[in-house]
C-alpha cells in the first residue's frame, strides 16, 4: 500500500519504518527541515534500539522516503497517518494545533479518497474535529471528495519501540465505516502473531482507550510510590511487598516498580489531559488527580532525601547523578525526574555532575542554562569528590558498578538510589550509607 506518515518523531519514524518493513511504500513528512535533512543523510535524530538498521534497510529497498513537501506527501499515500505531537497546553489539556494543521494540509491538497488515521494521542472527540477541519478546507476549495477518519492510538514504549510496534499486544481501530476497517486490517495483517489482535470499536472508545491505558499504568506507579513511602515509615521493605502482591495473577508484576516518579512524553501529559477532559464534563476523576499529585511529589523524593541528610542549604555540596533520560534505552528527557532533582539541588546551592549513557547531547541542550551542572562523559568521572551519588535512571551499566571505585571517588560513601538497583545489606557491608525508595 502507499502510506504517508505525518511527523517523524518517536512514533512517526517508528511507524513509517515498520510499515515499510512489511512491504508498504511509505513517505514520511515532517515540517522540521533539519530533521528531514538528517534522515535523508541516513542519520537518525533519536536513540531507539534497532531503528537505524530498520530505516537504512527500507530506504535502500526504496520503500521508505522522507520529505518536507506537504503537497507531494498528501498526493503519495492513500492512507495518511497523523503522528505529530500533542503537547500539553497551559491548562494541561492536549494542544491539538499540530494535528489539526496536518488535517487541514490533507484537505488542502487531496485529490482522491484518503483514509486519515489519528495515531497521535488525542482527546475524545478529536476524530470529529479532524473530520470537520478537512471538510471545511474542502468546502473552501469548492470540491467534494470522500475521506474516512480512523482512530488508531499507539502503545509503543520508548526504548523498545520497534519491538513493540512489530509485535503489538493489541491494535486498536476506532472507525465508522467498514471500508476503513478493511484498510486497517490490510495494513496490520502482517503484524498479527498467532491470533487476531485487532480490535474494532467506535472512534470515541478508541480515543478513550489510550488515555485509560496510560492512566491505569500511571496509577499503579503512583500507588506503589505512596506504598514505598509508607513502607519506609513503617520499617517494611517495598521490594518484599512488590513481589508479594505481584505474584497475585490479578495484580501481576508489571509497572509495580516504585522509583523517582514517572516521566516521559506520555504519562505526565496524558494523565493531565484526561483530568482536564473529565473536569470539563463535571466528572472529576479523583483517583487520577491523586495519581498526578503523588507523582509531582515523588519526583522530589530523591532531592528530599539529600536535604534530610545534608540540610536545607546545599551550597558547597556536590552531587554525582547517574541517569538523565526519563527511562533507560532512550535519549528522551521530556518530563524526566532527573530535571526535577537537578533543579531542586542546584536551587539550594549544590553543584551536580551528571552522566547518562546516551542522553548527554540532549542534556547538553536542556541544561545549558544551569551553570551549576557539569556533564561527565564517564560514569566514574561524575563521582570525583562528590558528597553523594544519586541514581535516577536504571541503565544496565549502573546495575553492577565497581563499588570500590565508587567509594574511592566519592568524598563520602552515600548513595541515594531512585531505582532500587542494589541490595541494601550488601551495600552496607561494602561500607556505604545507602538509601533506596521504600527499602528497609
Ligand atoms: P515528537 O515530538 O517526537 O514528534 C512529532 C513530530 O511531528 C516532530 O518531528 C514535528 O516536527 C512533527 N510535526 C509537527 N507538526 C507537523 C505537521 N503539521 N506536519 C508534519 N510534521 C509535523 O512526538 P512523539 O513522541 O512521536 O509523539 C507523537 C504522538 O504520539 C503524540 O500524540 C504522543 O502522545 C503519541 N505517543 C507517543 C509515544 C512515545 O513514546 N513517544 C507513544 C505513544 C503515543
Ligand atoms: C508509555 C506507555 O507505557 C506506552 O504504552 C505509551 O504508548 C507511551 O507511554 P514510555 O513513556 O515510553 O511509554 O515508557 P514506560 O516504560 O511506560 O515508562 C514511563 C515512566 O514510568 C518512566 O519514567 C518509568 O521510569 C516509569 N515507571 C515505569 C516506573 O516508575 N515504574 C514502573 O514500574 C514502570
Amino acid at each position: 500500500m502507499k502510506i504517508t506518515v505525518i511527523g517523524t518523531g518517536y512514533v512517526g519514524l517508528v511507524t513509517g519504518a515498520c510499515l515499510a518493513d512489511m512491504g508498504n511504500n511509505v513517505m514520511c513528512l515532517d515540517v522540521d527541515e533539519a530533521k528531514v535533512a538528517m534522515l535523508r543523510e541516513g542519520r537518525i535524530p533519536i536513540y531507539e534500539p534497532g531503528l537505524e538498521e530498520l530505516v537504512q534497510r527500507n530506504v535502500e529497498a526504496s520503500r521508505l522516503q522522507f520529505t518536507n513537501d506537504i503537497e507531494a506527501s498528501v498526493a503519495f499515500g492513500d492512507v495518511q497517518f497523523i503522528a505529530v505531537g500533542t503537547p500539553p497546553g497551559e491548562d494541561g489539556s492536549a494542544d491539538l494545533q499540530y494535528v489539526l494543521a496536518a488535517a487541514r494540509n490533507i484537505g488542502r491538497h487531496m485529490a482522491n479518497r484518503k483514509v486519515i488515521v489519528d495515531k497521535s494521542t488525542v482527546p475524545v472527540g478529536t476524530a470529529d474535529n479532524v473530520r470537520a477541519a478537512v471538510a471545511e478546507v474542502l468546502a473552501e476549495r469548492g470540491v467534494e471528495l470522500p475521506f474516512g477518519v480512523v482512530s488508531n492510538p499507539e502503545f509503543l514504549k520508548e526504548g523498545s519501540a520497534v519491538k513493540d510496534f512489530m509485535g503489538p499486544e493489541r491494535i486498536i481501530v476506532g472507525a465508522d465505516s467498514d471500508e476503513d476497517v478493511a484498510v486497517m486490517r490490510r495494513i496490520y495483517g502482517p503484524f498479527q502473531r498467532t491470533h487476531d489482535r485487532l480490535m474494532v470499536m467506535d472512534l470515541r472508545s478508541a480515543e478513550l482507550t489510550k488515555y485509560a491505558a496510560n492512566a491505569m499504568l500511571a496509577t499503579r506507579i503512583s500507588f506503589m510510590n505512596e506504598m514505598a513511602g509508607l513502607a519506609e515509615a513503617l520499617g517494611a521493605d517495598i521490594e518484599h511487598v512488590r513481589r508479594g502482591i505481584g505474584a497475585d495473577s490479578r495484580i501481576g508484576y508489571h509497572f509495580l516498580y516504585p522509583g523517582a516518579g514517572y516521566g516521559g512524553s506520555c504519562f505526565p501529559k496524558d494523565v493531565q489531559a484526561l483530568i482536564r477532559t473529565a473536569d470539563e464534563f463535571g466528572l472529576p476523576m479523583r483517583v487520577v488527580h491523586a495519581v498526578e499529585a503523588t507523582n509531582v511529589e515523588q519526583k522530589r523524593a530523591l532531592a528530599r532525601k539529600a536535604i534530610a541528610r545534608f540540610g536545607e542549604d546545599l551550597s558547597g555540596r556536590t552531587f554525582a547523578l547517574w541517569g538523565l533520560a526519563f527511562k533507560p534505552n532512550t535519549d528522551d528527557m521530556r518530563e524526566a525526574p532527573s530535571l526535577e532533582v537537578i533543579d531542586e539541588l542546584t536551587r539550594r546551592g549544590a553543584r551536580v555532575c551528571a552522566h547518562d549513557p546516551v542522553a548527554m547531547h540532549e542534556a547538553g541542550k536542556l541544561l545549558a542554562g544551569n551553570d551549576r551542572v557539569t556533564l561527565a562523559d564517564d560514569m566514574y568521572a561524575a563521582l570525583e569528590g562528590a558528597d553523594a551519588l544519586i541514581i535516577v535512571t536504571e541503565w544496565k551499566v549502573f546495575r553492577a558498578p565497581d563499588f570500590e571505585r565508587v567509594k574511592r571517588a566519592l568524598k563520602t560513601p552515600v548513595i541515594f538510589d531512585g531505582r532500587n538497583l542494589y541490595d541494601p545489606a550488601d551495600l552496607r557491608d561494602l561500607g556505604f550509607d545507602y538509601e533506596g525508595i521504600g527499602r528497609r
